[in-house]
This record gives C-alpha cells, structure tokens and sequence, in this order.
C-alpha cells in the first residue's frame, strides 16, 4: 500500500527503526564504493515553491545513486501558478512518476496533493513540518552518541518547522526533548497537545535557554525567520538575542555535547561564528547524512514499506 510522509505521525516507531538502519547500511555500503540500484527506472518529482540547496541536492543524488532518476520542478514553472488545481496535477503526475517531493508553504496544499496521488508524497518542508530533516539528524545523534535514548535534547529558537518535526519525533519514539523558545514564539499548541497525547517522550516547552541547555547531551538550534517570514527579521533580531547558541550557552550543556543545525545558518544571529565552526559541531555531518537518509527513504516507500530487505 502507498505510504506518505507528510509528518513523522505517519511513522511508527519501527518505521523509523528501519529507516535507521537502511539509511547507516546504505551509507556505509557507498563509502565501500558498492553500488545500490532498487530503484532502476523509476523516477522522483521534486515541486518545489521555495530555494533548497539541501534537501534538493541530496533527494536528487539520493535518486541518481540508487539508479533512477530525479525531476526538479519549480512549482512557478508549472500550470500550478495559473491556478491548475493541485488534485489535477497529482493525478496527472501519478501517471508518469513513481514519488513525489514537495517544499512548499502550505500543509494543507500538501495533505491535497496526496489525498489525490496514487504515489507516495514526501514533506520535503512545509511552513508546519520538515520531517525528513529530523529524521537525518536522528541518524546523527545515533552515529554520534550510539542511540537517541537518555539523550537530553534542546531545541533553543523558533517554535518552527524543525522543532514541530522534533516535537513529533519526540512523540513516536520518545525523546527527551526540552524547547526554549521567546514568549510569542512557542511551537504550535496542537502539535504540542497531540504529541504529550501520544505520551511516549518527555517533552517540555519554555522561554529560559539557560534551563533547556542545562546538562543537554543534544543542542539544536535553526534560524530565527524562516522562508515566508522574512518581513519578521528586524523585530524577530530583537526577541531572539538571549536563545543565540555561543559559547557562553554552551558552557550549561554537558561537557561531550553536540550542536546541530539543520542549515543554512546566519552566524552571529542563532548561533555565533565560534560554535558553527567548533569541535562540538557536527553540522557537516548532519549535511551529508540528508542523503543516506533520503536514500532509505525513497527505497521503503517506492519499492514497499513492508516488503523484506
Ligand atoms: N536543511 C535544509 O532543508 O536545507 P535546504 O533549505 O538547503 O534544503
Ligand atoms: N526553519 C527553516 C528551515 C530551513 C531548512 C525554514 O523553514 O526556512
């Protein structure tokens, strides 16, 4: 049966286990240099209505590395703009393509999009979610700490995309998770209501930085206006200041702690220019492990969710 991934609630834990597990497999069989093609002749479309550099690039090298091939669309490009509905376009793609990636602004113009494909649709960032980030920087937290359980985790920023994705995550496979963000600025109170309903993760919302850091293993941060909300820089520069990841933040979290960001960064803004670049950082990592994730990703849903490896 098609599968989506419109949110990480569309996964099980063991989805993600597997996911983990492919996606490490994959990577280190492509540091051996041996090739992965499941997916021969089948093709990826990437709807894209905001820039990637990222997400892009790894989805469409994940595809050409596992033999089939990627098809960037920019959504200004298509009949989409001069107000084709998105139902039509989603069955018309259905025809040609076997999954599709979609970045765009709306969830609901997403959630659309797969009600009516007969392929697998994946998030590939909403202004509510970005899954498939918060899945790759799990695989991170995995290679870098040996597992994400007894991790304490801290969100320090925006109640944003990410962090909706983090609070999901925290939901199915339970995490520790701790987000600091300004008042105003919290994560989505539904989002937050639906996850502490699933009951698996610890997960807590404030507006001190210094308490959500305090004796953290995991400090993630991401910037402070996100695609759409640019109009917000200048008086989100102001609220913002005091969740800023420098030095001085650092010195709360455990001494062997990891920063991450999904990228791109504004150094001296979320995090200072020191920090990005530091030994604690694993951001290039997080980077490149995109593309082992996109790569099971695209595997599991194009070839079968429970089909055995
Ligand atoms: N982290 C991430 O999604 O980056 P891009 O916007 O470059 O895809
Ligand atoms: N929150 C950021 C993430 C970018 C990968 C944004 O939506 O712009």
């Amino acid at each position: 049966m098609k599968k989506n991934i419109l949110t990480l609630l569309d996964l099980t834990k063991n989805d993600f286990e597997n996911l983990f597990q492919r996606a490490s497999e994959l990577k280190k069989r492509y540091q051996k240099g041996i090739l992965d093609q499941p997916l021969v002749g089948k093709s990826l479309a990437l709807i894209f209505e905001k820039p990637s550099t990222r997400t892009r690039v790894s989805f469409e090298t994940a595809m050409i590395q596992l033999g089939g091939s990627p098809i960037f669309i920019s959504a200004k490009d298509t009949q989409i703009v001069r107000n084709e509905p998105v139902r039509d376009t989603a069955r018309v793609l259905s025809r040609y393509i076997d999954a599709v990636a979609i970045r765009t602004f709306s969830q609901d113009l997403l959630r659309g999009f797969a009600e009516f494909s007969d392929i697998p649709v994946i998030n590939a960032l909403t202004d509510l979610y970005h899954p498939c980030q918060v899945l790759s920087d799990l695989l991170t937290i995995i290679e870098c700490k040996g597992g994400y359980h007894n991790q304490k985790i801290a969100w320090v920023g925006d109640g944003n995309n990410v962090a909706h994705s983090w609070i999901n995550a925290a939901a199915v496979v339970g995490l520790d998770l701790t987000l600091a963000c300004p008042k105003g600025y919290e994560p989505n109170r539904e989002i937050m209501e639906k996850a502490l309903s699933l009951n698996s993760g610890k997960i807590k919302v404030t507006n001190d930085p210094l308490e959500a850091v305090n004796g953290a293993d995991i400090v993630y941060t991401d910037v402070w206006a996100s695609m759409g909300q640019e109009r917000e820089q200048t008086i989100r520069k102001d609220v913002f200041g005091p969740f800023q990841i420098n030095t001085d933040l650092i010195r709360e979290a455990s001494d062997d702690a990891i920063v991450m960001h999904c990228l791109p960064a504004h150094r001296g803004e979320e995090i200072s220019e020191d920090v990005l670049e530091g030994p604690q950082s694993v951001v290039w990592d997080q980077a490149e492990n995109k593309m082992h994730m996109h790569k099971a990703i695209l595997e599991v849903l194009i070839t079968g969710f429970n089909k055995e490896k």
